[in-house]
Order: structure tokens, then sequence, then C-alpha cells
């Protein structure tokens, strides 16, 4: 009788299910079918905020994802590891919701500045309680930091994040200046709200040496109240900063980077004061330059701020899913990316998650 093989079939697990796509090229990145190479990761570490911005989150909070469908921190090293040395991401942010709520942020940085492809590593935070911590996460590794500052009216900062904490924002701020060499501040401009604090706080910025950037208003709040034709667009943040500061287009070659930089002088002396960014996600969108892919707080993979779908890898990472299989379910998720987020398309919808749950 010839020998009859009772090898065990193998149950393939989903993930590893996942065809190639036929037209997805095995490189070793994270292309697009655009062409677009993502090099620059955002890490959501929590969907949880001690503000509540009103152009971000609803007031009475989000309910809170279960504390076990978030990235530990040993999951979180694990995919940025794959990401920097599988798939050539180069840059790692992490954002929130607040970072600093994580009361492992140090440790994370800390894993994350000991990889072996070791990428620049920046933190987006509103800096409440970032004078407590701002050493040690120098310490611990961390480049830079990014601060929102939407007002230094006390009064407007408590309306605009519905909590009165512009003190402990400031203190965070000059912590950061003391330990860092470049702070970035990111503001939204409300109309009716903060509109008239734009050039105040670019002259605050401008003497301390921070860098402001002026940030579109989008469609990502939880009150689905955002108004294209009531939002404040970037050329009128440009009048108005120019009825104070003389702005002329920077040198430096923008390089993917999302902001249009002005070199800022005086309008009496011609002084150089400094440099500010406008963001212009909304009205001139750079989704063509886009260098992005983002990791939710639970492990999925967004490849736009405004994807209606997320590609798990936590679920795949916690059945025991390899760094190589890790890196092609990524790869894939990437290259589906859309050309753009189509803002200005009558069929555009608003993504589910706000701000707070994707990482901005
Ligand atoms: N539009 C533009 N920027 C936003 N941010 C939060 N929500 C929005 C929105 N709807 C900003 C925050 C922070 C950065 C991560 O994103 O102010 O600076
Ligand atoms: Fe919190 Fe940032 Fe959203 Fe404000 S914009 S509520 S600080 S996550």
């Amino acid at each position: 009788m010839p020998p009859v093989d009772l090898g065990i079939p193998s149950i393939p697990t989903p993930w590893q299910d996942a065809t190639l796509p036929p037209d997805r090229p095995a490189t070793a990145g994270l292309v697009d079918r655009y062409g677009r190479v993502a090099t620059d990761l955002r890490v959501s570490l929590t969907d949880r905020c001690n503000l509540r911005c009103t152009y971000c989150m609803p007031a009475e909070g989000l309910p809170a994802l279960p504390k076990d469908s978030v990235m530990t921190r040993a999951e979180i090293a694990r995919l940025v590891g794959v990401a920097t040395r599988e798939l050539g991401v180069r840059q790692v942010r992490f954002t929130g919701g607040e970072p600093l709520l994580r009361r492992d942020l140090v440790e994370i940085v800390q894993d994350v500045a000991a990889l072996e492809h070791r990428p620049e590593i920046s933190l987006t935070t509103n800096a409440v309680g970032l004078d407590a911590r701002a050493d040690a996460l120098r310490d611990a590794g961390l480049d830079r930091v990014n601060v929102s500052l939407d007002t230094l009216d006390p009064d407007t900062f408590a309306t605009l994040a519905r909590r009165p904490f512009l003190e402990r924002t400031l203190a965070g701020i000059d912590a950061a200046a003391r330990v860092f060499d470049l702070v970035k501040i990111n503001a939204v401009l409300v109309r009716g709200v903060n509109l008239d604090h734009a050039a105040d706080l670019l002259a605050w910025s401008l003497e301390r040496g921070f860098e402001l950037r002026f940030i579109e208003q989008m469609p990502l709040d939880a009150d689905h109240s955002w108004d294209r034709s009531a939002m404040v667009t970037a050329a009128e943040v440009r009048e108005l900063l120019g009825r104070r500061f003389a702005l002329a287009p920077d040198d430096e070659p923008r390089d993917g980077a999302p902001a249009e930089r002005f070199a800022v002088r005086s309008l009496a002396t011609g002084e150089r004061l400094g440099r500010v960014g406008i963001i212009a996600s909304v009205t001139e969108p750079f989704c063509a330059d886009c260098r992005r892919t983002r990791l939710t707080a639970e492990g999925g993979v967004r490849d736009c701020l405004f994807a209606h779908d997320e590609s798990d890898l936590l679920g795949p990472l916690r059945a025991g899913a390899s760094d190589a299989e890790l890196a092609d379910l990524w790869r894939t998720a990437m290259w589906g990316k859309g050309a753009g987020h189509g803002m200005d398309d009558p069929s555009f919808t608003q993504p589910e998650r706000t701000m707070s749950a994707i990482g901005g």
C-alpha cells in the first residue's frame, strides 16, 4: 500500500489568509498606488484627554476605550520596531488624546529610543503636567515637542478647552522651552472665539523663539458642527497676521511638511523676528505629498485622518503574528490609501472617530 500522508492540515490564521492585493508590489516600504512613501508614523497612545477642546471632543467626553483594547508599552515597542526596522519609518510622533495621561510615557519613549533603527521621536501634547516630566522625557530620548495652545487669555482658554488650565499649560511650555531645542506651538482658530488672538499669540511665540503654526480646523469634532463656510481659512490668517507683521514665503524647501512657512519681520523696522507656519489642510490640501501612516491607540493602521476604516494589527499581534506578517499587513493597509481626503467633494463624509480618538 502506498504511504498515506497523514500530516495535520494547517489552518491558515486570518491574517495569513489575507493575500497580497494583485497590484501591490513586493517592496519593503509603505508605498501606495499613487507612489507616495510613508516614513512618518503617528502613534496615538490613548483616546483620553484632560481637556475638551470644542473642535475635538464633546463637552461630556467620549466613552473611554476598554483598557485591554489599548496597546501596552510592549505592544507599542513591537509595532514601532516593525515600522522602523522593516518598513522604513524614520520619524515617530506620539499623540493622543493626551499622551501625558499615559503613566508609562517615559518608558515608551525609552523603548523606542532603544530600537536598533532609532527614529526621531516627538510628542504632540497640551502640556498640562509637562512641567513635571519634561526632564525625564528628554533623558528618555524625546527629541521634540509640539504643544497645542489656542489663546493666551484665561477665559478664552477655558471656553475653548472647556477647562481652566491655561496656567498649567504655560508651566508645561516653560519646562519644554528649558529642556528642548525647538518648541512648536499648534493653534486652531475658531471664529467668534479666538480669531482676534492670533497676532498676540504670534508676538508671544516670536519673543520666546517658538515656531507657531496655525492649523485650519478640520471636520473631526464630535459634535459634527464643522462648517466649511464658517471656518477660518489659511488665506484669512495670512491677511490677519499681515496687518501686524510683514510675512514673506520662507526660502527653505517644504519637503513634505504640511505647514507653509513664512519669515516674519517687523512692519516698522524690517527686523527678522522668526517664522510662522500655516497648515491649510482644508483649503490647500497637501495629500499629494503625504508621508504619514497612523496607529490608533487600539493598534489599528489608519492610512489617513479621514479614512473610514482601519486595519487591525493588534489582534494579529496578540494572536502570534510574526514581525514579517505584521509588516506585510501594514504594507497592504497603506497600499489602499486614497489619493486625498476629498473634503471639497460633495460626497465627503466625516469619519466617525474624532481627532482625540485618531491622534493628531
Ligand atoms: N482641526 C484641526 N486641528 C485639530 N486639532 C484637534 N482637533 C482638530 C481639528 N478638528 C489639533 C490640536 C492639536 C493637534 C494634534 O491637532 O489642536 O494641536
Ligand atoms: Fe485634548 Fe488635544 Fe482634543 Fe484638545 S485637541 S481635547 S487637548 S486631544
